[in-house]
């Protein structure tokens, strides 16, 4: 199992908290290739990352294949296990560029990208797809082919449309799709809460691995082998804030403090409230305080 890329959230501290708890291979949030190329301060701290969270690939958005191609090859320069190309972001002011989604439509277009980037780079390059644009063109299976024909080496598969963005289920049956036309590995993603879901998935579409998305929010402990116990998912979320706290500037700790110690505190009782109460709170050390004096109070007693 592995955590997928989730722009704002798959920072270093919690990439790194993520392959703590067990996941494979994690992702960058994704990159603008342009502003890679323009050396954007922004966006080269996106391409940052500690050496224990390797293996790591590196996500790019872009439509262009010179573009993108020299973006391939700085992350490879920066330390990348893994280039991925982002075919997925529903976004509108992204697709209206011609990126994320928006690359499924043409799969000319998208052919080039591949073949440009596979000769970019001397590491793997691997696609993050949807099912299609909208229902009138499921298209996964005719690009996943065009991905392995051009010399990609693994593919991801989200199996929404771009028009559904994250709405209804995700159809596996798209991602069984995919495995059953190409050769090459199949990370099947979408809807996954727990271990008992990735296996679930597995079994339906015969994918190589699992990538969790929103399941992991306020619980990277689902990418674990086992069900971790209060104590351990106490220590989890201690040394998340330690990491925060050390690695992001001010502004950013606070942001991703509240951010993710309000998904921490998940359908917890009057977590409401104690949300509100961080959001509120002036510094770390006030959020955490307020965060620490629900958990302690535990589920049980309310
Ligand atoms: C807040 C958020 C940000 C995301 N950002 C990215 C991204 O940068 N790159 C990407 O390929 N997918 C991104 N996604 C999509 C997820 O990687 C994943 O494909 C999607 O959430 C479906 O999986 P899930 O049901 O496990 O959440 C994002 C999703 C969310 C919820």
């Amino acid at each position: 199992m592995r955590l997928a890329p989730m722009a704002s959230v798959t920072n270093a501290p919690f990439r790194l908290i993520a392959r703590e708890c067990g996941s494979g291979r994690v992702t960058s949030e994704e990159i603008d290739a342009r502003a890679l190329l323009y050396d954007n301060a922004h966006t080269r701290a996106l391409a940052r990352y500690l050496p224990e969270e390797r293996p790591i690939a590196m996500q790019l958005l872009g439509s262009d294949p010179d573009v993108l191609a020299e973006a391939a090859r700085r992350l490879e320069a920066v330390g990348a296990d893994v280039v991925d190309l982002n075919m997925g972001c529903p976004v509108s002011k992204i697709v209206a560029k011609g990126q994320g989604a928006a690359l499924m439509r043409d799969p000319a277009a998208a052919a080039l990208i591949f073949r440009f980037m596979r000769k970019a780079l001397r590491v793997p390059l691997t696609v993050k797809i949807r099912g299609g644009w909208d229902e009138r063109s499921l298209n996964a299976v005719e690009i996943a082919r065009i991905a392995e024909s051009e010399g990609v080496d693994g593919i991801t598969v989200h199996p929404r449309t771009r028009s559904q963005q994250f709405t209804g289920r995700a159809p596996w049956e798209v991602i069984a799709a995919v495995v059953g036309a190409v050769r090459i590995p199949v990370t099947g993603n979408g809807d996954v809460r727990s271990r008992a879901d990735a296996e679930a998935m597995r079994r339906a579409t015969g994918c190589a691995d699992v990538m969790v998305g929103r399941g992991a929010l306020g619980a990277p402990w689902t990418v674990a082998p086992a069900a971790p116990t209060r104590e351990e998912r106490a220590r989890v979320i201690r040394r998340h804030c330690q990491l925060i706290a050390g690695l992001l500037d001010e502004r950013q700790a606070l942001l991703q403090l509240r951010k993710h110690l309000a998904w921490y505190l998940g359908a917890l009782p009057l977590a409401a409230r104690t949300r509100a109460a961080m959001f509120q709170a002036p510094d770390a050390a006030a959020i955490q305080a307020i965060f620490w004096e629900r958990w302690e109070v535990g589920p049980a007693l309310l």
